[in-house]
């Protein structure tokens, strides 16, 4: 037999739900018991449940001996509560509560679990480090911040959903176990038992599979889909993510990216109220770098990075003219209002710069009364200095940094610096601020392996245009491969990429070309993508896509420091779980049974 309270789930009401019509009314609570003040004969607590909180009154007047009941609430004690919903006096009224004017009068309740003393306080103002808030995720949850996240989260992906289902996508699902996708991370690996010395690589995403999908006729496909690489973590990178991806068949890269503006607009209006401006702006890959340092850059501010190689190359100055003469260049950027920054502030940067991206140093000038003035400016004709001002648009009480290295390290370095000082001296004029990054090159040359490789993934396809570079390379003609363009595009929000795509490549031909300038050979292509290059010889149509970090756009939209922000089980640094301890050894007998052996190293 079911006991009153039982009976009564079904009727439950959310805390945040009432409304003035509900005055008077008898209704059923149920929740944690979030903070409780006992003025003896009379206990306040305030209940909370997914929706917020509500105020309910225990007397004991009322009660008689289920008094008693309320005593024993502890923080975090599951409580249901049935009673009368009531106006407070006026002088009671909480303006900081949504439900601050109404109180529930409890005629009877239940403790339905006891909690210990967690150990940390759910309230906004605590204080708790992240670790203690990741071993007891379950308890960071019921706090507004996590929770209010998770929920603009799912918000986000069913109105996704819901405008994709509109415009004639299907969500189809891909396997997890399977073989490599080359997204240029490391794969995680999965035993195979039934096959033994074989292994399941999870996808870095589903790009094969969708590939497959428009040769196999679906047209239009999207799927929210959990995505593994074993890679460096940082603040917007996690072992598992989650990608929108999209692939669509008989597209142009415009035709792509008006609908992807099309479906943000739509997604971001509904779930958090924003108007964005579409199209969105269109900046060259080569623009991006040589400007901003990054193919990713943060457009909502200035400092941006000026060549000066041409001014000061016969310079007295070695480290600039060396850097020069050595095929390097020297590019500045322009620090508003900069000035002041300190030596100590400088020297900081320096080792920073070093100690990151391998820069030697970090020269500076400061513009004075009499233009640029510094230890260093003896080494510079008058002319040359005011070039220099003129060039990066300084004046009085600016500071201009440069960096003089190879191409690479300069853009890396003061790219990095540039996004440092906005802040403090050039803050974003505007919160949100998409754009797309286009005109990609296809292959870039990677110094560590001696090797060419490409820049978004060998599926890609190259501009038409430079198809026969492609074919003159392969005849053996002297062909710089770093001057072949890709139909690929990136979308940037606020200095984060978070999403990338292409055009595919539709044609076998081409796709063999591609994988062997990389130095997939045609034996190993076939046994890593054998089956992609059968279909596509196999009536592919033109086709293409582009993928979404949903983790980093909700940390964008939702101002976390991190994607760990916005991930009900985020892993730490180490890619570990705090709450289950992942990962963990196994027995024996499981590695027994996939006939593997842990050596240690
Ligand atoms: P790409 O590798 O650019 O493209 O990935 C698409 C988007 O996924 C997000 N992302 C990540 N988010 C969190 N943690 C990570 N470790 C991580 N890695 C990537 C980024 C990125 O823009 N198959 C192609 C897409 C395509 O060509 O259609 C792909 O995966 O926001
Ligand atoms: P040095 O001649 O090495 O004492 O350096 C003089 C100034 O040039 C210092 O401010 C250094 O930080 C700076 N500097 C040295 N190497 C570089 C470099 N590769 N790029 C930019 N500045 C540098």
């Amino acid at each position: 037999m079911k006991n009153w309270i039982q009976e009564e789930y079904k009727n439950r009401i959310q805390a945040e739900s009432v409304t003035d019509a509900d005055i008077g009314k008898q209704l059923f609570f149920a929740g944690w018991a979030f903070r409780f003040r006992d003025q003896g004969g009379v206990i306040f607590i305030d209940l909370r449940d997914r929706s917020g909180v509500i105020q309910v009154v225990a007397r004991k007047e009322l009660l008689g001996e289920e008094f008693s009941k309320a005593e024993k609430v502890r923080s975090e004690y599951v409580i249901g509560v049935y009673g009368k919903l009531s106006l407070r006096d006026a002088d009671s009224v909480n303006p900081r509560m949504a439900t601050g004017k109404f109180e529930v009068i409890v005629e009877k309740m239940e403790i339905l679990n006891s909690s210990k003393t967690p150990p940390f306080a759910l309230d906004e103002f605590d204080p708790s480090g992240e670790e203690v808030r990741l071993k007891y995720r379950y308890l960071d949850m019921r706090r507004e911040e996590l929770k209010n996240r998770l929920i603009l989260r799912h918000k986000l992906t069913f109105a996704l959903r819901e405008y994709l289902d509109s415009k004639s996508f299907l969500e189809i699902e891909t396997p997890i176990l399977n073989k490599s996708t080359p997204e240029g991370a490391r794969d995680f690996l999965v035993p195979s038992r039934l096959n033994q010395g074989e292994f399941y690589a999870l996808p870095q995403s589903p790009q094969l599979f969708k590939q497959i999908l428009m040769i196999g006729g679906m047209e239009r496909y999207f799927q929210i889909v959990k995505c593994f690489r074993d890679e460096d973590l940082r603040a917007d990178r996690q072992p598992e993510f989650t990608q929108l991806d999209m692939e669509f068949a008989f597209v142009s890269e415009e035709d792509i990216r008006r609908e992807i503006e099309a479906m943000w607009s739509f997604a971001l209006k509904k779930v958090f109220g924003l108007e964005i401006q579409t199209p969105f702006l269109t900046m060259p890959y080569q623009v991006a770098m040589e400007e901003y340092g990054s193919d990713k850059p943060d457009i909502r501010f200035g400092m941006k990075l000026v060549n000066v190689s041409e001014i000061v190359k016969n310079s007295d100055f070695q480290v600039f003219s060396g850097a020069v003469a050595a095929g390097g260049v020297v590019k500045a950027i322009c620090v508003p209002g900069g000035a002041n920054i300190s030596r100590k502030e400088i020297e900081d940067f320096t080792s920073w710069l070093n100690r990151d991206y391998r820069a030697k140093g970090l020269a500076y000038m400061k513009h004075g009364a009499n233009g640029l003035e510094s230890t260093i400016t003896k080494r510079f004709t008058p002319e040359s200095l005011d070039a220099i001002a003129k060039a990066v648009g300084s004046k009085e009480g600016d500071m201009v940094f440069f960096g003089a290295d190879s191409l690479k390290i300069v853009n890396a370095s003061l790219g990095a610096l540039r996004l440092k000082l906005s802040e403090k001296y050039d803050p974003p004029k505007a919160n949100y601020s998409f754009h797309w990054v286009v005109d990609f090159p296809m292959f870039e040359y990677d110094d560590a392996n001696k090797s060419w490789t490409f820049l978004h993934h060998p599926f890609t396809s190259p501009s038409e245009a430079d198809w026969d570079k492609l074919r003159d390379w392969k005849a053996g003609k002297n062909v710089d491969l770093s001057s072949i363009g890709a139909k690929a595009y990136d979308l940037v929000l606020n200095g984060t990429e978070i999403g990338g795509g292409s055009i595919r490549i539709h044609d076998v031909e081409i796709q063999s070309l591609v994988l062997e300038a990389i130095g997939i050979d045609p034996e190993s292509a076939k046994s890593k993508f054998g089956f992609l290059l059968d279909a596509l010889s196999f009536g592919a149509p033109p086709h293409g896509g582009i993928a979404f970090g949903i983790d980093r756009i909700m940390m964008l939209l939702t101002g976390g420091q991190s994607i760990r922000d916005v991930i009900a089980f985020p892993k730490t640094q180490k890619g570990l779980c705090l709450m289950s301890e992942a990962p963990g050894v196994v027995e024996g007998k499981q590695l027994e049974e996939l006939k593997l052996r842990v050596i240690n190293i």
